[in-house]
């Protein structure tokens, strides 16, 4: 019989649980997002996000369960996010993973939600191969590492500012594209020519990045030009902000050997991205690893995906781990 752990993921906006295989089967893997609630703020409300999470983690947990087709004496551990993330939303995960691995008598494990994405491209269709260069572009970080195993890796630079998410989040707000913005304005950008040439911030200056300047400028012009065509300027922001990432890859890929390039986080669903990463990796002759595009936003797959190699290497994590909103890669 095939050993077995519950990931549980609460640190945004989705409660998500999934039950994943050692050699990285999915059995199972719910996802309850509030985006549309959020939709009507804007962004995320920290404080609902939570409430609604507490509502939503036993249904989801219940649905995990019952898709994979197991009870929960099947199971080797439960993995879940302790941070980085909203306190809240996380209190609520890490409590209830708690409770059901003393109640099931398993062991438990802590998760750093940004090692949980790095987890993911191993399970898309090509195989890691070490060191791995990644970069993770999510809605809260982005940064480039170098990965030399699971859960081993070296952090090579990170934005200074915003994250490229966040920054996609509020210029599609900006043009009344709503919230999340990377589909909105991925959609768009794939319809629409890139007319206007926004400012590609801090492109050839080392491997930290700063997306606020891009943020700025395309602020500052749709106050500037009240003719401008929403179209044209969400196309023009993303392609900048698309040669501000393959930039930092090239840069990246100077400075060492590296046997595979992986791209992980809610940015790397889209298909814009991924085809500029076809042609990068063709022309470096290297292998491209991307989590299969369901599994690049927040879910609960990657959490249980991380804790593998943890559950070998650490055993359970001792009951009194707390929430972290703040966790870094290193912590
Ligand atoms: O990884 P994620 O689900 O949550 C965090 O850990 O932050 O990433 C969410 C971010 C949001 O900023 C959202 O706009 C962006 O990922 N995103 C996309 C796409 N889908 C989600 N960005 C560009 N293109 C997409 N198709
Ligand atoms: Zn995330």
């Amino acid at each position: 019989m095939t050993d077995l752990i519950l990931g549980i993921e609460t640190s945004c906006d989705e409660t998500a649980a999934a039950v994943v295989s050692e050699d990285l089967r999915i059995l199972s893997n719910v996802v309850s997002s509030q985006m549309d609630l959020h939709a009507r703020y804007g962004g995320v409300v920290p404080e609902v996000a939570s409430r609604v999470h507490t509502s939503e983690i036993i249904p989801v947990l219940d649905s995990a369960l019952s898709e994979a087709q197991i009870t929960p004496d099947r199971l080797t551990a439960v993995a879940v996010t302790r941070g980085p993330g909203l306190i809240g939303s996380l209190l609520v995960g890490v409590s209830v993973a708690k409770a059901l691995a003393l109640s099931w008598r398993k062991p438990v494990l802590g998760i750093n939600h940004l090692e949980a994405h790095l987890a993911s491209a191993s399970m898309g269709e090509i195989p890691i191969r070490f060191p791995c260069l990644v970069l993770l572009v999510s809605g809260g970080h982005t940064l480039l590492a170098r990965m030399l195993g699971p859960g081993d890796y070296e952090l090579l630079g990170s934005t200074r500012d915003d994250s490229v998410g966040e920054a996609y989040d509020k210029v599609s707000r900006l043009l009344g594209y709503g919230y999340p913005g990377g589909p909105a304005l991925d959609r768009i950008a794939r319809a629409s020519p890139a007319t206007l040439n926004f400012p590609r911030p801090m492109m050839g200056d080392g491997l930290d990045f700063s997306f606020s300047g891009l943020k700025s400028a395309v602020a500052s012009y749709v106050r500037r030009e009240p003719d401008h065509v929403p179209h044209e300027v969400a196309a023009s922001f993303v392609a900048a902000a698309m040669d501000v990432l393959l930039a930092k890859l090239e840069s990246a890929l100077q400075i060492g050997e590296f046997g595979s390039v992986a791209v992980v986080g809610g940015v790397a669903a889209s298909p814009i991205l991924r085809e500029r990463l076809g042609e990068l990796g063709r022309h470096h002759d290297i292998p491209i690893c991307l989590p299969p595009v369901h599994l690049a936003t927040d879910n609960g797959a990657m959490v249980a995906a991380a804790a593998w190699p943890r559950l070998e290497k650490e055993g359970g994590h001792p009951f009194d781990f707390g929430a972290d909103a703040s966790l870094t890669l290193a912590s």
